[in-house]
């Protein structure tokens, strides 16, 4: 991939394709096609063919889904299963359609089985029942994953899928009835410290262990693959070690100042018991993560404080 070559990021203003933005930015590439929901709904395929039939992007990042967490995804099944249906379909096949040499796809954890064997390799895929609470989402994905397989098989196209850990960092979603652990707790202590409150209950019994990664890891890791790998391998991207939520939540208690009691309400769900991406595969072709938990939690709460009045909602 040229300095030059037209790259369209799809999702570019969300927290992964705003960081693969920063990343191709810095990288000096300059010929990015951008293009809001606003302008361009990605679930409707007339307007994404003409998309591409105008601009005709050579490389592709497919960061665009439609995501949440558990409660997002317990309470909207259908919609998080037909829109990512829809958005990864229509830009795969323009993609092929219109000539891009190169395709991103990005999994999730998620599409990994329940009780698969941890850490995860990546040929765990497929060999066992799903976790219930995000069995929709996880469907779309393997499902997205396997029309890249099928577009390389049938047609050559050359998409390639990276399977990121749970991420985190600036751009996260913030909003609490949709966000994922880590942002929902950095913004739960943060208000406790601020309202004075004695208490932060977390959600679930703290047991769950969980990997995360600052999304700029991810944001080189997909530049990386997107300039050295061509094989169909899939490509675990993670931090390679994982931290238990209880863990989790007292490291952003003492990062955030809050001084009060952290307990834990069971009747919540967990999800799976634990989460951890082999990432040797990722690690063999040369690429490996900088940024530390400790050091990328104070980071994004530094950009929390500074974007709190710009914080979005995702509905
Ligand atoms: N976040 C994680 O922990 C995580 C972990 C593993 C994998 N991933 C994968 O990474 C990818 C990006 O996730 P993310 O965390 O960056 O999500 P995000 O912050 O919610 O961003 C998603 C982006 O997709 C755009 N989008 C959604 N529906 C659209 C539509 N119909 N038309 C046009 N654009 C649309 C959003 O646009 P708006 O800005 O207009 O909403 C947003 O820019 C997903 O494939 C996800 O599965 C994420």
């Amino acid at each position: 991939m040229k300095r030059t070559d037209r790259i369209f990021i799809a999702g570019h203003r969300g927290l992964v394709g705003s960081a693969i933005l920063r990343r191709l930015a810095a990288g000096g590439f300059d010929n990015l096609l951008l293009a809001g929901r606003s302008e361009l709904d990605l679930r409707d395929q007339a307007a994404v063919d003409a998309f591409f039939a105008r601009q005709r992007p050579e490389y592709v990042f497919l960061a665009a889904a439609r995501v949440g967490g558990i409660d997002a995804n317990r309470t909207f099944p259908a919609d998080f299963l037909r829109d990512n249906l829809q958005i990864q379909t229509n830009v795969i096949d323009s993609a092929w359609r219109h000539g891009a040499a190169k395709l991103l796809f990005l999994g999730s954890s998620c599409m990994y089985p329940r009780a698969a064997r941890q850490p995860i390799r990546e040929c765990e895929l497929l060999t066992g029942p799903l976790e219930p609470t995000n069995e929709a989402y996880a469907i779309a994905k393997l499902a997205g994953l396997k029309l890249c397989q099928a577009y390389r098989r049938q047609y050559g196209f050359l998409a390639i899928a990276a399977i990121p850990t749970n991420l985190y960092g600036p751009g996260d979603n913030f909003d609490l009835a949709t966000s994922h652990v880590l942002p929902a707790l950095i913004r739960r202590f943060h208000e406790a410290r601020t309202a004075g409150r004695r208490e932060v209950v977390v959600w679930g019994t703290g047991t769950p262990r969980r990997e995360f990664l600052h999304v700029d890891d991810l944001a080189d890791a997909c530049l990386f693959l997107m300039q050295t790998h061509e094989s169909g391998q899939l490509i675990n991207v993670g931090w390679g070690e994982d931290v238990s939520i209880s863990e989790l939540a007292s490291l952003i208690a003492d990062l955030v100042g809050f001084k009060g009691r952290i307990s834990f309400d069971a009747t919540k769900p967990d999800g799976t018991p634990r989460k951890l991406l082999d990432t040797r595969r990722a690690r063999g072709l040369g690429w490996q993560p900088r940024i530390p938990l400790r050091q990328g939690v104070e980071s994004t709460y530094a950009w929390y404080l500074a974007n709190q009045g710009g914080i979005r909602a995702v509905g």
